[in-house]
């Protein structure tokens, strides 16, 4: 495994994943029941943006950065912007150079109540996370195949929460499958949990077989939401990104409906850029 998350913290497609977490997040916090949040494939939870793999790729002056330099933040952003400052609040001069990736992200929002299950599988990484959450009780971390331990981690006590699967893609289409196979046995465990995936797209047509599984198998209430930054009409290169979710909490499509043209327009890499949101599935 050659996949190194540092090269791309920050980038385009780590804003979109971050700050719907965030918002499925404050979904579940609308009650004051303890949740449990799952991450398959945690990476190593804190990236530098000063660092050697950050500066080397700069993809964050594409993502992040946009944001940071944005002359008026939309409210939607608010949310996820504040947390960037939480994750940089050691920095005496108030400087944002630490990106929060999503177990960070996931620990600065979650309450005392809640509970964390982290799966990595690099040794640095999984190291680096148990630097980072040392002392923190929520916080599990598991040098694991997070495919498959999944099913040993559903349902979780509470019964409530959220599972990200966050996969490096480097199996290309192949990963989509393994997908598949981790979501189906995960479902048939714990059929009301909130499954969040996140996927690249270069061609419109290697997701729409992934689109379609979702009915075929029977799951429910799932939204695909996407950002394109460009057209999806290459092979070559990430022109978006999306997040499939099971069973989207209540009036989440309403609130990605605000957040998207906002997105688009900030992240935006060229004209053809774009965004949408879609029931894959119903009740
Ligand atoms: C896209 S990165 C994760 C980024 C992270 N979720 C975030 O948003 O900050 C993917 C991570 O999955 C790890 N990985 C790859 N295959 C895995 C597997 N089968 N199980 C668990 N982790 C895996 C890689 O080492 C890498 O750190």
């Amino acid at each position: 495994m050659n996949y190194r998350h540092a090269f791309h913290a920050g980038n385009f497609a780590d804003v979109f994943k971050h700050a719907i977490l965030l918002g499925l997040i404050d979904a579940l916090e609308a009650k004051p029941a303890p949740f449990c949040y799952i991450d398959t494939h945690a990476g190593a939870g804190r990236y530098d943006l000063r660092g050697e793999e950050a500066r080397k790729t700069g993809e964050f002056v594409d993502g992040v950065q946009r944001l940071l330099v944005a002359a008026n933040l939309p409210d939607g952003l608010r949310r996820y912007f504040d947390l960037l400052r939480a994750a940089n609040a050691d920095d005496e001069h108030g400087h944002l150079h630490v990106y929060p990736g999503s177990p960070l992200v996931a620990s600065l929002a979650l309450r005392a109540q809640d509970r964390i299950v982290l799966c990595e599988m690099q040794q640095a990484e999984t190291i680096a996370l148990k630097t980072l959450f040392a002392g923190d009780k929520r916080v599990g971390v598991h040098r694991r195949d997070g495919y498959a331990a999944l099913a040993g981690f559903v349902p979780p006590k509470e019964r409530r929460g959220l599972v990200l699967i966050d996969p490096p893609f480097e199996a290309q289409e192949a990963e989509f499958r393994a997908i598949e196979g981790a979501l189906a046995d995960a479902c048939e465990r714990w059929p009301t949990g909130i499954y969040a995936v996140w996927y690249p797209i270069k061609l419109r047509r290697q997701v729409l077989p992934f689109h379609r599984w979702f009915a075929a198998h029977g799951l429910k209430k799932t939204l695909a939401v996407e950002l394109m930054i460009d057209a999806d009409d290459s092979p070559l290169r990430l022109n978006g990104c999306g997040m499939a979710i099971v069973n989207a909490p209540w009036r989440f499509d309403a609130w990605l409906a605000q957040l998207l043209p906002d997105l688009a327009r900030l992240l935006a890499r060229s004209p053809r850029a774009s965004h949408r949101i879609e029931w894959l599935t119903a009740e």
